[in-house]
């Protein structure tokens, strides 16, 4: 296969969502660095080594916004994707004030009240799941009762949102980010900033452990925090935290599924062998050709092309992470390996804030599920599954059985 002289077109086709574009390999080898049409139609360049990769994902020559925000270009069509517009100086420092807000949200001390909760929900879900299950020949859907509801579930739990509202809250939070209704998505935000003004009203008085309490009691401290802000730092949560643990739980179930031997092998030390399965889900599940966005804020020279003010940048966490020059034997999923860094979280000033959470719930997810159900497998073909309508892609359901 070689490159074609033409324009590549985002997203590339693939049969099914664990089967990555091997287009990335020619990629990375003859064109590193090459010209795309993103999926809303505008050009960009995309990069897939590690070595560029998280060279550029630490660059303060790159940035989320756009110097000239009018000929930025999209990644998808779809607003939640879009980066932020205007000065870098802008975007720094409003991006310096958005990690500080949110630092106690993070703290150690967080990450262990959250943990238990985590896994409260985890056997909650498994125990209905188990329920449901009337005889052998049953089939359930671990999407629809686990991987779909528990990442909503625990951000409420982060943002302070009562355990009685969480259906409403998931509602709203879905309405949001629905791709296709326009005029549906503003007015449930809309909504969203009503409800989550009240929450914070009624927090006043009783200031807890929560993202809410906190930016109530930095708006007591700044005068110059307002409610859009509280909103604003809220819905980023959602998006940032949502869709990819989702994806992440889908595609881990999906890739230890499919490899026997390593699911009997997390089923025999759970707790041993959780930590570094994790990472290796997280390695060769990131998203499939939506990298992460940048745009370049002076002319730059990469691998010998140049990149000119104000141009695209989409940087492939997903092919970088599949390197060969990176890792030995990278298509394999080998949780033994021995380089047990990659990008999936991101890398530089923008690194997830939420990884330890994240890491968190999936460590939960997956030891639970292989102490519970170590008999697990999938009732239907990979191929048969099929692949969530979202931007962020991943599985629409699965379909299990023990
Ligand atoms: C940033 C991945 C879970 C909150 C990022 C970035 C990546 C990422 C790659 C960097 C984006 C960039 O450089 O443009 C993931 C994955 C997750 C996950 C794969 C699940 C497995 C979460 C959770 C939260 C969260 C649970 C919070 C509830 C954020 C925020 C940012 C971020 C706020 C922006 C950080 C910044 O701009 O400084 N995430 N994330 N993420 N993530 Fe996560």
């Amino acid at each position: 296969m070689s490159v074609a002289a033409e324009r590549l077109q985002l997203p590339f086709p693939r049969p099914n969502v664990l089967d990555l574009a091997p287009l990335y390999e020619v990629l990375r080898r003859e064109a590193p660095i090459t010209p795309v049409t993103t999926p809303a139609g505008d050009p960009a360049w995309l990069v897939t080594r590690y070595d560029e990769v998280k060279a550029l994902l630490g660059d303060k020559r790159l940035g989320r916004s756009h110097p000239e925000p009018e000929r930025a270009s999209r990644i998808t069509t779809a607003a939640v994707q879009d980066g932020p517009t205007g000065s870098y100086e802008t975007e720094e420092a409003d991006h310096a004030r958005m990690r500080r807000l949110l630092t106690p949200a993070f703290s150690a001390k967080r990450m262990r009240m959250l943990s238990q909760h985590v896994q409260d929900l985890v056997d909650g879900y498994l125990d209905q799941l188990i329920a449901e299950r009337a005889t052998p020949d049953d089939v359930v859907d671990l999407h629809s009762g686990l991987a779909f509801p528990l990442p909503v579930a625990v951000i409420c739990r982060l943002l302070g949102v009562p355990e009685s509202d969480r259906e409403h809250f998931h509602a709203l939070s879905e309405r949001m980010a629905s791709p296709s209704a326009g005029g549906e998505a503003h007015q449930a935000r809309e909504e969203f900033s009503r409800y989550m003004v009240g929450l914070a009203e009624a927090k006043r008085d009783q200031l807890g452990e929560d993202v809410i309490s906190d930016l109530v009691r930095a708006q007591s401290a700044d005068e110059a925090f307002d409610y859009d802000e509280m909103i604003r730092l809220c819905v980023g949560l959602l998006f940032a935290g949502h869709e990819t643990t989702v994806n992440r739980i889908g595609l881990g179930v999906l890739f230890l599924m499919t490899r026997p031997e390593q699911w009997a092998a997390l089923t025999a030390d759970p707790d041993g062998r959780v930590d570094a399965t994790v990472e290796e889900i997280m390695r060769l599940g990131a998203p499939g050709d939506l990298g992460l966005l940048r745009y370049a804020h002076t002319d730059l020279d990469v691998a010998g092309t140049t990149i000119r003010t104000g141009d695209a940048v989409i940087l492939s966490v997903n092919s970088a992470n599949r390197d060969q020059a990176a890792y030995a034997d990278a298509e394999t999923f080998d949780p033994d390996r021995a380089e047990r860094t990659h990008l999936g979280f991101g890398h530089g000033a923008h690194f997830c804030i939420g990884a330890s959470l994240a890491r968190t719930e999936l460590r939960i997810v997956f030891a639970t599920l292989a102490r519970r159900l170590p008999g697990l497998r999938l009732a239907k073909g990979v191929d048969e599954l099929p692949v969530r309508p979202t931007i962020t892609g991943g599985v629409a359901e699965l379909p299990v059985t023990w």
